[in-house]
C-alpha cells in the first residue's frame, strides 16, 4: 500500500505554481497527532520571492497549531532524489530536529535519511538561549 504522507507530497506537486524553473516539488509532513501538512513550490516574477514547498509545508503547519513532527516527505521529478535546499534544511531544523526525510520521485524510487545527515552542525537556538 502506497504511503500516504509520500501520496500527499506527490500530489501536493501538481499544485506547484512553477511557470519559470517548471521545477515542480512537493512536500508533506506529518505531526505528532498524525495530521498531515502539504506543500508545493510558488514561484515570483521577480525570481528571489519564489518559496519551496517545504517551507510552505511546515509553514502552514506551524500556523495551524502543529507543534512536533514525525515525517517529512519531499517530492520532485528527478532520478537523482531532490534533497531540500540548505534554506529549508534551517527552517526544518528549527522545528523538526533531526527528523526522518523521505525523498521521493513519481516513480517509485524513495529514500529515507534524517535530516542530521543532510544537516550536520547546525545552527539552532541552543547556541542563544
Ligand atoms: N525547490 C523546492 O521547492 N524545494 C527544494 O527542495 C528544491 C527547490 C523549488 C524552488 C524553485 O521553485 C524550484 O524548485 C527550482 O529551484
Amino acid at each position: 500500500m502506497t504511503d500516504p504522507l509520500i501520496a500527499a507530497a506527490l500530489s501536493a506537486r501538481e499544485n506547484a505554481h512553477a511557470p519559470y524553473s517548471k521545477f515542480k516539488v512537493g512536500a508533506a509532513i506529518e505531526d505528532n497527532v498524525g495530521r498531515i501538512h502539504t506543500g508545493c513550490n510558488i514561484e515570483n516574477a521577480t525570481y528571489g520571492l519564489t518559496m519551496c514547498a517545504e517551507r510552505v509545508a511546515i509553514f502552514k503547519a506551524i500556523s495551524e497549531g502543529s507543534k512536533g513532527f514525525t515525517r517529512v516527505a519531499v517530492a520532485a521529478d528527478t532520478d537523482v532524489l531532490t534533497p531540500p535546499c540548505g534554506a529549508c534544511r534551517q527552517i526544518l531544523w528549527e522545528f523538526c530536529g533531526d527528523i526522518e526525510i523521505v525523498l521521493v520521485n513519481p516513480h517509485d524510487k524513495a529514500e529515507t535519511l534524517r535530516l542530521g545527515v543532510l544537516f550536520p552542525r547546525p545552527f539552532d537556538g541552543s547556541f542563544i538561549e
